[in-house]
């Protein structure tokens, strides 16, 4: 039989662990696949003490992962530790430097250093393999760079963040309120303790910095994206989106515009019809528009141990195969510095819930402003107290009702104008709350 590919993998928590459990279990299934077994022979992790789910005693253990990167006895180095800095960084630029191949799992290490390791990656004429980086089990990375090397996107767009979509699917469908739900996937291990990089839409925005680059060639900027989280979601704008039609769901979107690729993460209103509406609970999903090809969905397990490592294994799979793909799908030399369209620059559908006060004037006071910008309405109406929908009157009582506006196309810019007219009129109480509405 041929050489096994050798490797050190460096990270033994929930990754790690499943790696070596599948490439044990998977082991006769690979070689029939790549022509050579495929075989840990070295591990590190921070405490070589601790309890784990596999003998680490069959293994070489390397105290410092960044000396088990340079180690001559391996052909292949597996980065599972996680975060952008070192032990990670340093580790992989020495697998690079080295001559080695690289697998990581490590989205954060790449939205922040992806352009450089890649360029590292090329200049070593080696493998830099991030599957599992973006929607876990979900093959985006390959797709994209190998699968439709041949397609010109015009957008992709997805659900990035399980915890997010577990969050908003609950709440849907229990009437739970977002900090309940929130409680809930952190007492199920769905949510850190400190929840904020998921509901703040910042993990979705690092995923999508690495997406937005493979379909685009943009280098990989994760600042070039606006982001908005989840947790001024509430539960009267899921029963306002479900009554128009919609889900509300935290989407990352990139799409190539005039202005250059536009790059955000929000709370998204989605036709209930489409492909990604129907995605619940901690599952990913990717739609990709490409010119002159139907919308292609992906749907998949975007976390845990199993799916991970099937990610980090097919990785695994094509260096002992010998293929090698530039890390972005072309040349590091060829990525573009492409503009990053304003998020003024927006266009599209919006959602607009007011608290607004029951006395007359208020419906013209609002109906002017937004037509000051230029905006036309789908749309408008006055809930009453029991929640019931009803055109929009002035009415008299003085109290706040909520009024829910859907506009046709218009831009960012205008919405934020007129809702500062708005306020300054002070024809409503507290902050218009603002979803964006993607169409199919
Ligand atoms: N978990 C998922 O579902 C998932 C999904 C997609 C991508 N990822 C990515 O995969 C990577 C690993 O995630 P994980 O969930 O497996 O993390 P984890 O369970 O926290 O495991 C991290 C591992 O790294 C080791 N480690 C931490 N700091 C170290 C240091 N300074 N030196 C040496 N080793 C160190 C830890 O050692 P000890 O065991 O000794 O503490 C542990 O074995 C991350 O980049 C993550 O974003 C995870």
């Amino acid at each position: 039989m041929a050489e096994p590919l050798k490797v050190g993998l460096a990270g033994l928590g929930t990754v790690g662990a499943s790696v070596v459990e599948l490439l044990e279990r998977g082991r006769e299934q690979l070689v029939a696949r790549c022509g050579r077994p495929i075989e840990v022979v070295a591990i590190s992790a921070r405490s070589r003490g601790k309890k784990r789910d596999f003998d680490t005693r069959k293994f070489r253990w390397a105290v410092d992962p960044f000396e088990l990167a340079q180690d001559p006895d391996i052909d292949a180095f597996v980065e599972v530790i996680g975060g952008a800095g070192d032990p990670a960084k340093s580790a992989v630029e020495a697998a690079l430097a080295s001559g080695k191949p690289v697998v990581t799992a490590n989205k954060a290490l790449l939205a922040h250093h992806g352009q450089k390791l890649a360029a590292l990656a090329e200049k070593h004429a080696v493998a830099l393999n991030f599957e599992a980086s973006v929607a876990g089990g979900i093959p985006i990375v390959k797709t994209l760079r190998e699968g439709l090397s041949g397609a010109s996107f015009a957008r992709l767009y997805g659900i990035l963040n399980g915890t997010c979509n577990y969050i908003l699917s609950r709440m849907e469908q229990d009437r739970l309120a977002f900090d309940d739900c929130l409680r809930e996937a952190q007492r199920l291990g769905y949510a850190e303790a400190d929840p904020t990089f998921d509901v703040e839409g910042h993990d979705t925005a690092q995923k999508l910095s690495l997406l937005a680059s493979l379909a685009f060639g943009a280098k990989v900027d994760p600042n070039a994206t606006y982001v908005e989280g989840i947790s001024s979601i509430t539960l009267a704008d899921l029963d306002a989106a479900e009554e128009l039609g919609y889900r509300v769901k935290l989407l990352g979107v990139a799409v190539r515009t005039e202005a250059g690729i536009e790059q955000r993460v929000h709370p998204t209103m989605v036709p209930k019809d489409s492909a990604i509406a129907q995605v619940m609970g901690v599952t990913n999903a990717i739609t990709l528009d490409a010119t002159g090809l139907a919308p292609i969905t992906l749907v998949g397990p975007g976390a845990g141990g199993a799916a991970t490592a099937s990610a980090v294994v097919a990785d695994l799979a094509d260096i002992a195969r010998g293929i090698r793909t530039p890390p972005f799908g072309r040349p590091s030399a060829q990525m573009t510095s492409t503009r990053k369209a304003p998020m003024q620059h927006h266009e599209g559908g919006y959602y607009i819930r007011l608290l607004a006060r029951d006395r007359p004037g208020t419906a013209a006071a609002i109906a002017r402003r937004l037509a000051q910008q230029k905006i036309s309405m789908e749309s408008i109406v006055q809930r009453h107290a029991k929640g019931s929908p009803s055109a929009l009157r002035s009415g008299s009582s003085g109290e706040s009702v909520p009024v829910i506006i859907i506009t046709y196309a218009t831009s960012e810019d205008a919405v934020r104008k007129a809702l500062a007219a708005v306020r300054r009129d002070r024809v409503v109480s507290g902050k218009p709350q603002v979803i964006r509405i993607e169409k199919n």
